[in-house]
């Protein structure tokens, strides 16, 4: 079943086709991934999923229901969840404050209970401690709660914003570039980490990625953007072997 259908997509930005007539169906507890070179419109494509932007053009369904131009925080709410390619963590606050926080944005706990610390908010605040920790225990993190999330390892900080995107409950996580900014053997870890919890919260997984070894060895499907354009799509081997690919991995100049 598709969990997420992209139906013919177009998003412009005045004069600029960032994605034009996209199609993309994403597998339920796949491993997917969306790759093509810089300003292709990956990034676009997800921020049209999510909701940051309403597209000029065409439909997004979850669960075959159209979300199309619902907000981002509604479409949260529904289980889809993402991650940013440049780290959104709140930098100053502990690992264990940042999960706290996505969990915060989640529970319908309202402003004056929490303020006046009515008896059930109390409970309702220990309930979402122990959540917390028990997320970070899954993911690995549990012994970083107390750190500040500026001072973790690069790695670790790409680890704790996917764990906060989970606090969501997210059916669906979208990671745009999970593996940019970190050394071979961060990104070996990412590619186990990345299954781990696929198969622990049950996870669709769609993924923006650079790292081509990483793309390769973990997504079951793969998509190919150039200029907007979807340029082909399929497995591993089959990406890697077609040539209007290789030639917009190239650059190939039509004329040479
Ligand atoms: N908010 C925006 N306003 C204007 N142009 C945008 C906006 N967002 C993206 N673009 C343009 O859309 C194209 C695709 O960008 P993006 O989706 O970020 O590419 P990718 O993630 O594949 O590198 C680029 O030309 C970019 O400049
Ligand atoms: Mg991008």
């Amino acid at each position: 079943m598709g969990v997420i259908k992209v139906e013919n997509v177009t998003m412009q930005f005045g004069g600029v086709t960032a994605v034009n007539n996209l199609n993309i169906e994403v597998e339920k507890g796949r491993i997917e991934a969306l790759i093509g070179p810089n300003g292709a419109g990956k990034t676009t494509a997800f921020n049209v999923i999510t909701g940051v932007y309403a597209p000029t053009k065409g439909n997004v369904l979850y669960k075959d229901e159209n979300i199309t131009g619902l907000t981002p925080d509604k479409i949260t709410k529904k289980g889809i969840a993402r991650t940013f390619q440049n780290i959104r963590l709140f930098k100053n606050l502990t690992v264990l404050d940042n999960i706290l926080i996505a969990n915060h944005l989640r529970i319908k706990s309202n402003f004056m209970s929490s303020t006046f610390r009515m008896p059930w908010s109390k409970r309702e605040e220990k309930q979402m401690r122990e959540k917390s920790e028990m997320l970070l225990d899954k993911l690995g993190l549990l012994t970083l709660k107390n750190e500040i999330a500026h001072s973790l390892p690069y790695g670790e900080q790409r680890k704790l914003e996917i764990a906060r995107a989970l606090a969501t409950d997210a059916n669906v996580l979208l990671l745009d570039e999970p593996a940019a900014g970190m050394n071979p053997s961060e990104t070996m870890e990412l590619s186990s980490f990345i299954y781990n919890i696929r198969d622990e919260f049950n996870l669709t997984i769609f993924m923006i990625e650079h790292h081509m070894d990483l793309v390769m060895e973990i997504s079951e499907k793969i998509y190919v953007l150039d200029f907007g354009q979807l340029i082909a799509q399929g497995t591993a081997d089959e990406i890697k072997n077609n040539q209007r690919v290789i030639e917009a991995y190239l650059g190939v100049d039509e004329d040479a």
